[in-house]
């Protein structure tokens, strides 16, 4: 039985890139539609916020004389690239799905409307939500938190290359401790580092849990969405 009836998952937009250095590995393109398959034969409603980091990150720009807002906005159109990349591989799998985007796009996508995107999802589409929030200053992770509200998921899934939260940095230091579970207002005593303050405080305030997990291993995701204690999970 699953412990999540609707989840929202942040995808990071780096680790599409699998071993390369830049856009999209297919191998790991592929994986993420495997993984998110099982969730929708178990009918846990899925949305997804995926990021864009492996085609361009908005503060990266600064240094190349792009405006702070324009690379943000070059941001959010990566974020749609992957967003059709990912809907490509989940048909292909089998999997209904619905790109929705928050710029407008309309041969590309369809505009976000909040109660649509909640229709499509209770029909067992996965919607995958593109161009962050539609604003500049604004993460992806924001948008996951803005969106995991939004349609009233009960988690929101946050995939990444670490295994859960440490109190010290685990590439940095071997014998960094791992937290099972961690409260949010721990996670701010404590320093801790795992999304930024806007989308962390959207969640805290909502009391909207996030997990936070290592989404490259095979089967994480689908025991995460059962309620298996995999990865950290943040409450309040
Ligand atoms: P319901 O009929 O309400 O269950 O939803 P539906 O998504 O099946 O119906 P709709 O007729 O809205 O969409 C049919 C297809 O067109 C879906 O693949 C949508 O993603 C797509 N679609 C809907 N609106 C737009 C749009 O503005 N732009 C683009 N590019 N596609 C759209």
């Amino acid at each position: 039985m699953a412990k999540y009836k609707r989840v929202l998952i942040k995808l990071s937009g780096e680790s599409l890139m699998g071993e390369k250095s830049f856009g999209i590995s297919p191998k790991m393109l592929k994986l993420y539609a495997q993984e998110i398959k099982p969730l929708v034969e178990e009918k846990i409603e899925v949305a997804i916020v995926i990021g864009g980091g492996n085609i361009f990150r908005g503060l990266q720009a600064t240094d190349s004389g792009i405006e702070r807002v324009t690379g943000d906005y070059m941001g959010m159109l990566a974020t749609c690239i992957n967003g059709m990349a990912l809907q490509s591989a989940l048909e292909t799998e089998g999997v209904y799905t619905r790109l929705v985007t928050a710029i407008d796009m309309q041969e590309i996508a369809e505009p976000y409307i909040r109660r649509k995107a909640i229709r499509h999802v209770e029909k067992g589409r996965v919607v995958i939500f593109s161009a962050g929030t539609g604003s500049p200053y604004f993460t992806t992770d924001s948008a996951a938190a803005l969106r995991a509200n939004e349609i009233g998921a009960d988690v929101l899934l946050k995939g990444t290359r670490v295994d859960g939260i440490y109190d010290s940095d685990p590439e940095k230091n071997p014998g960094a401790k791992k937290f099972d579970k961690i409260s949010f207002s721990e996670v701010i005593s404590k320093g801790l580092q795992i999304m930024d303050m806007t989308a962390f405080t959207l969640c805290q305030e909502n009391n909207k849990p996030i997990v936070v997990f290592d989404i490259r291993k095979k089967g994480n995701l689908l025991k995460v969405a059962l309620g298996e204690s995999i990865g950290t999970v943040v409450y309040k």
